[in-house]
């Protein structure tokens, strides 16, 4: 017997207010989060839906710092940008929060304190990147230094950005402090961890053997975790954004954001409850509760293994039942970046293409990263929208309405004899609830999506196959029969299709002048009596024209041509060296007396050169750049001391020194003024 829930928490993973929301966000998270919570909701489910902006953190301090702002000025900037973005999507939270909120920051120091008192943390001093200058302790990405991969010179103390390789700040190679550009030292300091190999056996049992209904894939993620061996994690950070640690002792530290994000789920939820005069206990502490938290894949560990242990140790919390966790959504073939705004963002998409937020949410939903990282294209933006909402939802609610209106005034005609193609439209109709629900029940939202759309698709069908306009003259009883029928399916699709598509279904509710809502008696074919009347029929969908992808495609383009202007500026640091390392060079200005091409090679010049001390041979990989003629007679500037090579069976005694240029072209390096021959470059 599958346990009954009394009622549901569903949280969505809190947004950083350090940017705006893109699509990678909304097809993992609130999306799906928001049609779930839709179906509760329509099946009367009791539900709490919350979510708020995630505030602390060094991602808040470091976008505060770039733009030379407070972080305070940065969360109020972002958090208000989102919440407003959500509202206009329709993702429905009961609370949109923030874990700047007072409320808040009580809630986070308690549970903190609860768990202290309970001898809960292990206290250890370790050593840390201070920066003398600054007088402050270093978060990971506060300090930047060369990846010791990929050579990158900017590369976080967490993350080399460029080759995507976890690094500890230890690692990097010539680290400096992003405050002051100082070498930063290391420094004692002293912070509270959470032992997670305590809470391993339990851990074990409670998702191991406790819920293997898990996604596969956040089933697999907790899984490698547990058996790589779970460490004590620092719940404390040296910051001075974020909630002070309530502990004597601990005088300009604060919480760790990942222990105060996940709590800021509660404190969301007591805020709604306090504004509805609720109490918000039971909806966290009530074994009849039923948790659920929407999240990217990214953030499995925290929800599966971190948060729950604080929630267990401190005793009194119902533990998440299920983590829908999603994969990533990639754009146009390319990771979505914040930081290469390689995104479509949600504020810009409403501004751009409004009144199509059901479309977004559809396209989102249809091609969800349920279980593998999945493609956003504009292109197919464009196909599902004109194939699919306007081809077949659009069109099959449309011909149903306008021949009701033309053979019967916009009154619904009665039902007459049934055949074939309407007991299967009955059917179809009868079945499509209880297959969406399971659909969604198993978080299998892609396939919940196009269950409804069959079901569109076979009204569409319906209408095809009988033909009610070429009936009218011949059998006017049968059409009666044929559009009730299809206006009782597109009273059912207002209701079934409004997780998915909340702003259709109330346009198509409207046009049918339809007043049900809830989905306790979808599936009937009876939901609009017969004499009912329709309003003027209107579209649902319009057909999204070419201009309008390729301006979007534009605007991807652009992105992509200033990165890759911003990428090819500058090449990566090498090593530092010393000075003894650089006099070891012994460069040359020299005259070059002569130059031809070396048999059989594309980049090959063989050139004679005066090198002040000598006459001698150098071959130079420039022949594609210059002619014979260009380079005979220009004064360069050449490694004299490099040892002989042999290539293509001629020796070259020496390197001529080139700059290339971002677009890869060449330049010879060369004293501005004629010089003599054999001068010294130091
Ligand atoms: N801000 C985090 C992110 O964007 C998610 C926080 S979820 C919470 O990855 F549980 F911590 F709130
Ligand atoms: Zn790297």
């Amino acid at each position: 017997m599958p346990h009954k829930f009394k009622r549901y928490t569903i949280t969505a993973a809190l947004p950083y207010a350090n940017g705006p929301v893109h699509i990678g966000h909304l097809a993992g998270v609130y999306v799906p989060a928001d049609i779930y919570v839709r179906y509760l909701r329509n099946t009367n489910k009791d539900v709490a839906f919350v979510c708020g902006s995630d505030e602390h953190g060094v991602a808040i301090t470091l976008r505060a710092r770039k733009e030379g702002v407070t972080p305070q000025q940065i969360v109020d900037k972002y958090h208000a940008i989102i919440k407003s973005s959500f509202e206009k999507l329709g993702i429905s939270f009961d609370v949109y929060s923030r874990t700047s909120a007072k409320i808040h920051h009580e809630t986070s120091s308690e549970l903190f304190k609860n768990l202290y008192d309970n001898g809960e943390f292990e206290e250890k001093t370790s050593s840390q990147y201070y920066d003398d200058e600054a007088g402050q302790f270093l978060a990971d990405r506060y300090i930047i230094g060369t990846c010791p991969n990929c050579s990158y010179d900017q590369a976080y103390g967490d993350q080399c950005e460029r080759c995507g390789t976890s690094l500890s700040p230890d690692e990097l190679i010539n680290p400096k402090s992003a405050l002051s550009g100082a070498t930063p030292i290391k420094k004692e300091t002293k912070h509270w961890f959470l032992p997670m190999q305590n809470y391993e056996p339990w851990l074990r049992e409670y998702i191991l053997e406790g819920h293997k209904e898990w996604k596969a894939n956040v089933y697999g993620q907790c899984k490698s975790w547990l058996d790589t061996g779970l460490r004590s994690r620092a719940m404390t950070r040296d910051l001075d954004w974020g909630i002070p640690v309530p502990v004597a002792g601990a005088e300009g530290k604060v919480l760790y954001v990942w222990f105060d994000a996940p709590i800021g789920y509660i404190s969301a939820t007591k805020e709604w409850a306090e504004r509805k005069g609720i109490d918000w206990e039971p909806y966290w502490k009530d074994e009849e509760t039923r948790l659920i938290h929407f999240i990217g894949k990214d953030n499995i560990v925290f929800h599966c293994i971190i948060f729950p242990s604080i929630l267990k140790a401190d005793g009194d919390f119902v533990l998440p039942d299920n983590v829908p966790a999603n994969e990533f959504l990639n754009l146009e073939g390319d990771k979505i970046s914040t930081s290469r705004n390689w995104a479509v963002w949600l504020h810009e998409y409403l501004e751009e293409l409004p009144g199509k937020e059901d479309v977004l949410r559809y396209v989102l939903c249809a091609n969800a990263p349920e279980t593998k990282d999945n493609d956003f294209t504009w292109k197919d933006f464009q196909a599902r929208n004109n194939n699919e909402l306007v081809a077949i939802y659009g069109n099959f609610v449309n011909r149903a309405l306008v021949l009701t209106q033309k053979y019967f005034d916009g009154a619904l005609p009665e039902v007459g004899e049934l055949f074939d193609a309407e007991k299967e439209i009955i059917s179809r109709l009868t079945v499509a609830p209880q297959k969406i629900a399971e659909a969604l029940e198993s978080f299998k939202f892609r396939e919940a999506l196009s269950e409804f759309m069959d079901l569109a698709r076979a009204g569409n069908k319906y209408l095809a196959d009988t033909e009610p306009w070429k009936l009218i003259k011949t059998d006017p009883e049968r059409v009666k029969t044929i559009l009730n029928l299809a206006l009782q399916v597109a009273a059912n699709l207002s209701l079934l299709g409004e997780p998915f598509l909340p702003n259709t279904s109330v346009k198509l509710k409207s046009i049918l002048n339809f007043e049900g809502s809830g989905w306790e008696k979808v599936g009937s074919d009876d939901l609009l009596s017969a004499g009912h009347s329709i309003d003027k029929p209107e579209l649902l969908f319009e057909k999204i024209e070419d201009e309008v992808i390729e301006k979007q495609i534009e605007k991807l383009e652009k992105t992509k041509l200033e990165n890759e202007a911003t990428n090819s500026k500058v090449a990566p640091v090498k090593e530092v060296i010393n000075y003894d390392d650089f006099i070891k060079m012994d460069m040359r200005i020299s005259t070059i007396l002569d130059a031809e091409a070396v048999p059989k090679s594309k980049k090959l010049l063989k050139l004679t050169v005066d090198t002040g001390i000598d006459t001698r041979t150098i071959l130079s990989g420039i022949a594609q750049h210059f002619s014979v003629e260009e380079v005979i007679g220009r004064q360069v500037c050449v490694l004299v001391n490099l040892a002989p090579r042999k290539m293509m069976g001629i020796e070259s005694e020496g390197m001529i020194l080139m700059a290339e240029n971002s677009d890869g072209s060449l330049k010879f390096i060369a004293p501005p003024v004629a010089i003599d021959n054999g001068s010294t470059v130091s």
